[in-house]
């Protein structure tokens, strides 16, 4: 057996199947771990490259200037604002998170897919990050946020010490404060009193979370007072959250206490059912 598995393996024509196998399968993954890193690095970026800024200009002219005005000035059409002073930021989320551009003025600016590739929303960064240059109107708005890393010291003291990382506990505190209220402690949205929807987080990758308090998608506020660090904590938390372990049991889609409560009835009331229908068969 053993000298039949030596012969073999002398006789390289067996090894080339496998071979190629994992030639192949070696490429592969390093194209994509490749194209993952620099399209992840090309995210936290703003071009200035003119070739970019160009193509960006073209393509506003043809998808925004009807509604933004000729070089984003605004008050064309009844409610769309001045994107001169707006940043890269305002324009990568509106165009990421597919709010932008709208159909009719009257739409909703809600969270669909994205309209364009991410080749023409850098473009499109691009040309609106260059605005204040081009127009000489206007101060530079956010640009698009680099998220600090999370520390490798979770949760020791050692975290504290460490330099330009964030920590999930600072993230978890910074966004009850802040974000908890309006997105819940888990991040799974609701409902304003006067009806205004305020979406679920787990859609929203980590560059929209940390632009969001930037931007301040109405009726968001935008957070002035949240640093750079600060807003990396978040971002990394709610994150974090997409994948939470849930220590209590089912998290029920984790939309809080009401549909808690709702399972909770829903399944005493079966319970008690089930009860009343046994000792009623007894009787
Ligand atoms: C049919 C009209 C229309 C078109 C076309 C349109 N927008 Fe808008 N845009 C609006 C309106 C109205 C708002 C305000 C919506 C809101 O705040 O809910 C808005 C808001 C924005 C904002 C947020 C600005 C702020 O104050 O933070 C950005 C950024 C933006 N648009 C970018 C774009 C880009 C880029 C395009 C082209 C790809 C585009 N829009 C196409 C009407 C339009
Ligand atoms: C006053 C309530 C309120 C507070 C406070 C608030 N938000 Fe929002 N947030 C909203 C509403 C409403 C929207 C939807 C806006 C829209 O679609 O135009 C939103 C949208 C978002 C989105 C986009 C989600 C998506 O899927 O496109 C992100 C990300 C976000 N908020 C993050 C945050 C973070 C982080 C904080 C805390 C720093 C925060 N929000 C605080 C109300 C709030």
């Amino acid at each position: 057996m053993i000298m039949r598995l030596l012969k073999n393996l002398r006789n390289r024509r067996v090894l080339i199947g496998p071979f190629i196998l994992f030639g192949l399968a070696l490429v592969a993954f390093s194209v994509l771990t490749l194209t993952q890193s620099t399209a992840k690095a090309q995210e936290a970026l703003v071009s200035t490259n003119p070739n970019d800024i160009a193509a960006g200009a073209v393509l506003y002219s043809e998808h925004c200037q009807s509604c933004h005005g000729y070089q984003g000035e605004g008050g064309v059409v009844g409610g769309a604002p001045a994107l001169v002073d707006k940043g890269a930021a305002a324009a990568n989320f509106y165009l990421t998170t597919g709010r932008m551009p709208l159909n009719a003025a009257n739409n909703e600016a809600i969270r669909h897919h994205a309209f364009f590739n991410p080749a023409q929303i850098r473009e499109l960064d691009a040309y609106i990050n260059a605005l204040p240059q081009i127009t000489g109107i206007g101060g530079s708005g956010p640009t698009i946020p680099s998220v600090e890393p999370l520390c490798a010291n979770q949760g020791t003291l050692a975290a504290q010490s460490e330099k330009g990382c964030v920590t999930l506990s600072e993230g978890q505190q910074l966004f009850s404060i802040n974000c908890a209220q309006c997105h819940q402690a888990a991040g799974s949205g609701n409902i304003l009193s006067n009806g205004n929807v305020i979406p679920s987080l787990n859609n929203a990758n980590i560059t929209q979370v940390a632009e969001a308090p930037l931007v301040g998608p109405k009726p968001m506020p935008i957070f002035t007072e949240l640093s750079h660090a600060q807003i990396s904590a978040i971002a990394q938390y709610v994150i974090y959250l997409h994948h939470a372990p849930n220590p209590g049991g089912f998290a029920i889609g984790r939309i809080g206490p009401v549909a808690e409560g709702f399972v909770a009835i829903l399944g005493g009331f079966c319970l008690l059912w089930f009860a009343a229908r046994m000792i009623g068969n007894r009787g």
